[in-house]
């Protein structure tokens, strides 16, 4: 069992109390642990099939538990957006470390070799440019402990990544004679094929960049480079990628919670979403003084507000809509004739889109059933 963390909140005296789900104290971040674990062991249970590694993206849910039960089902690491998520991973214990943006001003690169250092169970970043892999390469060398890069190409996306194939090939080259360096092989992740709502024009437009991407690494392997590790997909496109036969390893974040965007994109061309809702804001009514509609406690500080409107679940008249209300409040809109949840009523709203909405929050509330099984932190939460 690992040690409860100080700072659990409100809600700590009711882990453990039958029915406390109803009872927390809100705003609250609330995981079904029953649905969590499915999502995990149905995306392990997928790449397992599809002949495919994972290495899950911390992004989603900064969360060293979280992680660890990722690896525990079988991902061989884990990915992270920034340094501060990897800190977090690395000092959580945890495998195969991937970093997937660039690492680049001085004092990220100090950090990130003080972390290289430490990282004894392994530690890779992304690299998209001549400079930086130069900067990488000394400051690896002054750390006398080489470290494992992957070249990032982006197939369409345009964040990051080379601008080109020529621009891949010379990197590669760099990187493998580096003497700071290892080259451990490829990104490529599509973030703009990825909430594409319709699976056909996905599935088009993913295989489409995939055979562009083969053909670059069939060119890098025949010129000698080897290429151990191409790195990509997210939830949106995971059982996708893995037709083309391309990458050796998906990065999947989303879907160990899904979210609204997703819940709709991936429901597309199915009878029902090949993972469940696991992540919820709880929030209550407290004012209902208003014709049609009541407010509640979670506002936009408690929400992302980049996806579409948060999504009534659990304790909401069947047809209520949610609307944001300012910082601290939304508006649940009756539809004509639905009873009025009364002042105090608890509510919980499937979330817009889970990664940043997560990071609003300093700790999970684990659910199973009606019941507060566990609060955890948000470890990474706010790490740049
Ligand atoms: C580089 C990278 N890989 C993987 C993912 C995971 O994507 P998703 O949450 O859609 O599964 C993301 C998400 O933004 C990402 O930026």
């Amino acid at each position: 069992m690992m040690r409860r963390m100080a700072g659990l909140g409100p809600n700590e005296a009711l882990i453990g109390r039958a029915g406390s789900r109803s009872a927390l104290d809100t705003p609250a971040l609330i995981v079904d642990l029953d649905a969590l674990e499915r999502n995990i062991a149905a995306m392990a249970a997928a790449a397992r099939a599809a002949g495919v590694a994972l290495r899950p993206h911390a992004k989603t849910h900064k969360s060293v538990r979280i992680a660890g039960m990722q690896v525990a089902a079988g991902a061989l690491g884990i990915c992270c957006a920034t340094l501060g998520e990897a800190e977090a991973m690395v000092d959580g214990g945890l495998p195969g470390v991937h970093i997937t943006s660039p690492v680049v001003t001085p004092p990220k690169v100090a950090r990130l070799m003080a972390l290289h250092r430490r990282a004894e169970r392994g530690l890779s970043v992304v690299v998209d440019h001549p400079e930086n892999l130069a900067a990488l390469d000394r400051a690896a060398g002054a750390a006398g402990r080489p470290l494992a890069v992957l070249v990032d190409f982006s197939a369409g996306h345009g964040r990051t990544g080379c601008a080109d194939e020529a621009e891949l090939v010379r990197l590669a080259r760099a990187a493998i004679a580096a003497e700071g360096l290892e080259f451990r092989g490829i990104q490529s992740y599509s973030g703009n094929l990825q909430h594409i709502a319709r699976r056909a024009e996905r599935r088009a437009r993913t295989l489409a960049e995939l055979e562009r991407l083969g053909g670059m690494l069939r060119r890098l392997r025949d010129s000698g480079i080897a290429v151990p590790i191409v790195s990509g997909a997210g939830t949106g496109t995971f059982d996708l990628d893995p037709e083309a036969r391309i990458l050796t390893e998906l990065q999947v974040g989303s879907y160990i919670f899904m979210d609204v965007d997703y819940l709709r994109a991936l429901k597309d061309g199915r009878n029902a979403a090949p993972f469940e809702t696991a992540l919820f804001v709880a929030t209550s009514v407290v004012s209902v003084n208003a014709p049609g509609y009541v407010t509640c406690d979670a506002g936009l500080k408690c929400f992302a507000t980049d996806g579409p409107a948060p999504e009534p679940a659990a304790g909401a008249p069947p047809g209520s809509r949610y609307e944001f209300f300012g910082d601290e409040h939304g508006k649940l809109i009756l539809p004509p004739g639905a009873p009025r949840p009364p002042l105090g009523a608890i509510l919980e709203c499937v979330t817009p889109h889970c990664d940043p909405t997560v990071n609003l929050h300093d700790v999970y509330h684990l659910v199973r059933g009606d019941t507060l099984v566990d609060i955890w932190p948000v470890d990474a939460r706010g790490k740049r």
